[in-house]
Formats: structure tokens, sequence, C-alpha cells
């Protein structure tokens, strides 16, 4: 595997390969790499393509108060997990590399990131939106790969793809979960024993409000109850919804497109999940 940090060592790179007829299949990260990043590293493999993923905590899409300082950079033991897995380069760009003195342009999707994490964390979807741009035209890949969940960050980027005609095709790779449920996430580091032990209640939380929704129960009030339990619970709930799942706006009635979306803070996380219902 090689790691380059320039965006012209890349390009040279993903260049030669186009030149040996290769396909490329690309894995945008943040670094922190745990097994679900894997999953999508895998799949890319799978899917027979050369494989980049590129580490990059980018500052644009935390807000002021968030953990962007703090957000885990361990780039070594990043690289050997990817070398591990058979990952054929590693892109790890710098801030300045990225964001040039001057650059001021932004990508703002409208519609669905009114919604959900778009409500509540103010900024992050465009900064989201802006980086992945970026990288889907600096590597050029066939697919590019991204986890659901962060499902509303999925239909964003398909919606940025489809909008600005990037070519790259997206794919969402299903959620990897602990034996207990919790979904993994680079920030359940930051989970001290006693917050690790109730943060599964998210998704039993989840999975009982489809059965019940399911069974014709009241939208708004299981969801309103659900929510009460969760704050009771040691947990600060930033939204619990029932939306659709590829508008995100919130729905009442049971409908085959609902999907369920859980954000809520415990200890130093914000953690968050999805789950269907049907
Ligand atoms: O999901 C992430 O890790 C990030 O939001 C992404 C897609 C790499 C953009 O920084």
């Amino acid at each position: 595997m090689k790691t380059v940090q320039s965006l012209k060592q890349c390009r040279e790179i993903v260049a030669t390969w186009r030149k040996e007829g290769a396909s490329i299949g690309f894995v945008p990260t943040m670094g922190a790499l745990h097994d679900a990043h894997l999953s999508l590293v895998r799949q890319s493999l799978r899917d027979g393509h050369k494989t980049i993923v590129s580490v990059f905590v980018n500052p644009k899409q935390f807000g002021p108060n968030e953990d962007y300082t703090t957000y885990p950079r361990v780039l070594d033991a990043d690289a050997e997990l990817l070398r591990g897995a058979g990952v054929h380069l590693l892109f790890a760009p710098t801030v300045e590399e990225m964001y040039p003195a001057g650059f001021a342009t932004h990508v703002h999707v409208g519609g669905l990131t009114q919604f959900l994490c778009g409500a509540t964390r103010s900024g992050h979807f465009e900064g989201v939106a802006t980086v992945v741009t970026k990288l889907l035209n600096q590597v050029q890949a066939d697919a590019a790969y991204f986890g659901e969940k962060d499902w509303q960050q999925l239909q964003v980027i398909k919606r940025l793809t489809a909008d600005l005609d990037i070519a790259t095709r997206i794919i969402g790779v299903p959620i990897m979960r602990e034996d207990d449920g919790l979904a993994l996430s680079s920030r359940n580091r930051y989970l001290n024993a006693n917050d690790r032990a109730k943060a599964p209640l998210l998704n039993i939380t989840l999975r009982s409000l489809a059965e019940d929704i399911l069974a014709g129960g009241d939208i708004a009030a299981l969801l309103k109850t659900a929510a009460h339990g969760l704050n009771e619970n040691g947990f600060a709930v930033d939204y619990l919804e029932f939306a659709d799942a590829r508008l995100l706006s919130p729905l009442r009635n049971l409908d085959k497109s609902g999907r369920l979306f859980v954000a809520a803070r415990i200890g130093g996380a914000r953690l968050i999940d999805n789950w269907p219902v049907n």
C-alpha cells in the first residue's frame, strides 16, 4: 500500500491505474478506523476495484462547539489496518492541501439537509458536501462506498452526485453493529464503561418503536414516549424521528418509505442510528 499526502501524487497513481485498465473504488473516511470502515473496504475489494481510502478530518463539517480538535487522529494505526485489509492507496491530505488560502466555494444541498442532523448541526452537511465533492473530483473513482449509519449523509451525497453530474457510483453499505446492537462508530471510543453499557438502548428503542409503529400505534405519541424514555436513561435526545428514507422529511402515518432516525448524546459522545420500518 502506498501512502500519499498530495493531490498531485494521488492523481498520478490513479492515472497509471487507469492506463492499466483498472477500475477504482474509493472509501472516504475521517480515520480512527474500525471494522465498519473495513467493511466498506472489503466491499470495494470484492467488487474488484483498486481501492483508495482517504483519511481527512474535515474541519468544515464540525460546528464551533463540536469535537474537531479532539477527534481521534491515529494515522499510523489506520495505515496498519488498511495495509492488512489489502488497500492499494491511502490518501491523507493536509488541511492546507484541501483548503488552500483563498478557498471560497461551498456546496449546499437543499431540501433534505433541513431535517434531522441538518437541523441540529448547523453547517454540517455543507461541510460534508463540499469535501465529498472535492474528494470525488480528486479521485475520479468508478464507485465510492459510504456507511448506512450516516444515512442522511448518504442521501445528501447521492443527491449531489446526481445534481452535479459526478459519474462515481455511490454505494451504501449496511450498518455494522456490536453484538448488543450498538452501531460501530469512531465516537464510541468517547464512551466510559457506564455510558457504553447504556448505549445499546438507542438501537433497542428503535427496534421496539418499529414494531409499535407497524402494529398501528399513534406515531407522534410513540416517538414522544420513546424520546422521554431515552432522556430518563441518561441520554439527551437531539431528535427521534420517523421520516421518509430518501427525502428525510417527517412522516406521521405508516408509509413504506418510512425509516426511524435518532441522534442522542451520552457522556462525551453524540451517537446516531437508524432502523427500517417494514
Ligand atoms: O462519514 C465520514 O466519515 C465523513 O463525513 C466523510 C464522508 C469522510 C466526509 O468527511
